[in-house]
């Protein structure tokens, strides 16, 4: 038996997180993982195999395209999958090596097995080789993360119907990929995949991709990726899949009934969301259900039981690895009698494709549905020089404030490494910026981010570069 005063379930940047946290505030803290790696979906099988894939892939269709050639760069490239593979996973072995790394330097425990809650400040954990061990704790962390949701009647066999982790490593390129659902794992994966000479078709339930997008950022978004290729069947089902050893013959029909029709694919991923993992977890031993979506509730991080809290995908709000992060941080400082608190309003999201996206606070739909007046400041990317003379103007971005304060409400991003730009917009947020207090702020030329800047300024019509 081993006391802490916190042991965190879950080593994904929910809990890895919490338990450096932890270790900086001086408790004593240890972690529990039953990956044979620290880091979770995200380090694993998640953020980052995937953007190693998207960075390759993307300097690969710059090659073979017109890209370097209109640069001046002659050059034949061929594809090396398998260093493709290997690169990425030496990269994430690194990664979740560094994890280790600053367990080590912030003294928190990794004790390596499944965990299993056994009545309140008590955690058994299994080891690989089945031994056990009991922890005590006066806090108990639960940060179990998420794990893809299943298609009824289609069998995920990770050869040839795919889930996120198995479209991370396939050995070959597909001649034809379908993609079930037009969210975020589809849209980026089935990039690399195009970008790597796939032929992709995205079949999705509703009307629109990405749904929950600002509407006329995720409509140009559309228009882009169906340009580079993408083919889209949006209101659409998928009623069956049947693999073979070299195939899979899928079903489909309108989401609103009506025909069917057959689509053959030598490969399919399945990407329709993820839901709330917690098997095993001993939940009844303290009391706690799960709600119909298999997820936790938490009121500001704690479950309804003293000394038991709840970070991460396995609770409400985005399933995003810098939103685990913020619960983690304040999870653990409320433990110690600190304020922490996360402002769930800013919470960026960025989608890796090209051109990128990335958004914060509201949409327009939302502003249009709360009755709130606001005023809107766009400014394209073919207006930025920087962008211009890359070759990269596709895109822009779109700044709403509030009609009488002015104050930013909303930012949505559409074009070239947005995702670095979008940071700017959530620290402005958090201090409560005007559109005019970006558009007064002097920004380095020539960079993208003078986008930034013009789109404040024509939200009150003053743009100068477009
Ligand atoms: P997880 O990362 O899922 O970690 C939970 C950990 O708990 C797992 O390692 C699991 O093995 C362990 N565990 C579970 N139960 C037990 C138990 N009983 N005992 C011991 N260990 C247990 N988010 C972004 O913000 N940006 C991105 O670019 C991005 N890309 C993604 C790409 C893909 C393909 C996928 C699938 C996800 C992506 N995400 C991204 C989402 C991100 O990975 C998750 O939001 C994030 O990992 C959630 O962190 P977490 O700590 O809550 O859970
Ligand atoms: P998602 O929620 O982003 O998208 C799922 C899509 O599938 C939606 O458009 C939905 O309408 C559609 N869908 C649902 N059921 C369907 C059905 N039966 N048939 C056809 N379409 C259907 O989920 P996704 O892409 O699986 O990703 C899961 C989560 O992982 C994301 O929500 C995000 O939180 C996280 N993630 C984040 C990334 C990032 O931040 N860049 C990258 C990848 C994942």
């Amino acid at each position: 038996m081993s006391n802490y005063d916190v042991v965190v379930i879950g080593g994904g940047p929910g809990g890895y997180n919490a338990a450096i946290r932890a270790g900086q505030l001086g408790l004593k803290v240890a972690c529990v993982e039953g990956r044979e790696t620290l880091g979770g979906t995200c380090l694993n099988v998640g953020c980052m195999p995937s953007k190693a894939l998207l960075h390759a892939s993307e300097l690969y269709e710059a090659a073979v395209g017109p890209e370097f050639a209109k640069l001046g760069i002659e050059v034949k490239p061929s594809l090396n999958l398998a260093q493709m593979m290997k690169q990425k996973d030496e990269s994430v072995t690194t990664l979740t090596k560094g994890i280790e790394f600053l367990f080590r330097k912030n003294k928190a425990e990794w004790i390596k097995g499944w965990g299993r809650i056994d009545g309140p400040g008590k955690v058994v954990v299994k080891a690989a080789d089945g031994s056990e061990q009991v922890l005590t704790a006066k806090d108990i962390v639960i940060a179990t993360g998420s794990e893809p949701t299943p298609l009824p009647g289609v069998t995920i066999d990770n050869k040839r119907i795919l889930d996120s982790t198995g479209a991370l490593s396939l050995p070959e390129v597909p001649k034809h990929l379908v993609v079930v659902g037009a969210g975020v794992i589809g849209l980026e994966l089935g990039s690399v995949w195009r970008r790597l000479g796939s032929e992709v078709t995205v079949v999705e339930y509703l009307d629109r991709i990405c749904p929950g997008l600002d509407l006329e950022t995720g409509k140009t978004f559309q228009r882009s990726l169906a340009k580079q290729g993408f083919n889209f069947k949006l209101g659409s089902k998928v009623s069956s899949a049947k693999a073979t050893a070299k195939g899979v013959t899928l079903e489909i029909e309108p989401a609103a009934g009506g025909e069917k029709e057959t689509l053959k694919a030598d490969y399919v991923l399945v990407a329709i969301g993820r839901r709330p993992f917690t098997q095993g977890l001993g939940l009844e031993t303290v009391g706690i259900t799960p709600d119909k979506r298999g997820m936790l509730e938490n009121q500001k991080h704690r479950s309804g039981v003293p000394g038991i809290w709840i970070i991460g995908d396995v609770t409400s709000g985005p399933m995003l690895a810098h939103k685990a992060e913020d619960e983690a941080i304040a999870c653990i400082e409320q433990i110690v009698g600190k304020a922490g608190e996360v402002n769930y309003a800013l919470i960026p999201s960025v989608i890796y494709t090209k051109p990128e996206v990335a958004t914060v606070g509201k949409t327009e739909e939302q502003l249009k549905a709360e009755g709130r007046a606001y005023k809107v400041g766009k400014f394209p990317f073919a207006g930025n020089s920087r962008a211009k003379i890359n070759h990269e103007s596709e895109g822009f971005v779109k700044v709403l404030a509030d009609e009488r304060t002015d104050e930013v409400l909303g930012v949505h991003l559409i074009g070239p490494s947005v995702s670095e730009l979008i940071g700017e917009y959530c620290v402005a947020m958090e201090f409560a910026a005007s559109a005019e207090d970006i558009a007064l702020t002097c920004h380095p030329h020539p960079t993208r981010s003078e986008a930034l800047r013009q789109a404040a300024m024509n939200v009150d019509g003053w743009a100068m570069q477009a």
